[in-house]
């Protein structure tokens, strides 16, 4: 199973980034978890590069997400919305189709941020049919340094949640992957 886990934010010592790699680090051994931390690298999305080769880095991205089973989104809320830099990032994705089926689940390193967390819910179940929206690791880790972050998750009742979380996850993606498998059977009767 592989996942593709998304942070929201580029700062150095990001919370959200360190919280994705803390659960990269307790992942079973048959979840690859692979943290994308490069939205920055991408240019402003633009419909006028329909039709065009792509940057190099939106490439890579779309690939990223193209080999994925699913993906995690865990992002800060900027004046109370999505930060543009990951809005920016799903404006990319909704020209193609690897995001369509894709299942999105969230994981929130803030004891605040509901009303980003409201948008990106709408924005996350517009582009795909497999949004789940009932899944959320939240483990509130603000203004914690990344090396607090990891130890605050390898706590036990942390740790307890979140392995539970990405078991949630893990199975919600294979039954994704077998429901598109049968309806893409359904459509060749
Ligand atoms: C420009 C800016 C705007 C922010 N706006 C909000 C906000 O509206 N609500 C909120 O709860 N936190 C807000 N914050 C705080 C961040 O969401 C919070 O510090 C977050 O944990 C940072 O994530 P990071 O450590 O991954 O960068 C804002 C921070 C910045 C820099």
């Amino acid at each position: 199973m592989k996942i593709l886990a998304i942070s929201g934010s580029v700062r150095r010592r990001s919370t959200n980034t360190a919280l994705l790699m803390s659960l990269q680090a307790i992942a079973p051994s048959d979840v690859a978890i692979d943290v994308y931390a490069s939205i920055g690298e991408l240019p402003i999305f633009s419909p006028d590069f329909d039709g065009l080769e792509h940057p190099d880095s939106v490439k890579q991205f779309i690939a990223h997400i193209a080999k994925s089973d699913g993906v995690l989104i865990s992002s800060p809320e900027y004046i109370r919305g999505i930060p543009g830099g990951l809005k920016n990032a799903i404006d990319w994705l909704v020209s193609g189709e690897q995001i369509i089926g894709k299942p999105i689940a969230l994981v929130h390193a803030s004891p605040r941020g509901d009303d980003m967390l409201a948008a990106l819910r709408t924005v996350l179940s517009t582009i795909s049919t497999c949004f789940n929206n009932d899944l959320l690791l939240r483990v509130p880790v603000m203004n914690e340094e990344p090396e607090r972050v990891a130890e605050i998750l390898r706590s036990e009742a942390n740790r307890t949640k979140a392995e539970a979380f990405l078991s949630d996850f893990s199975a919600y993606c294979k039954q994704c992957a077998e429901n598109l498998d049968g309806s893409s059977i359904d459509n060749r009767r």
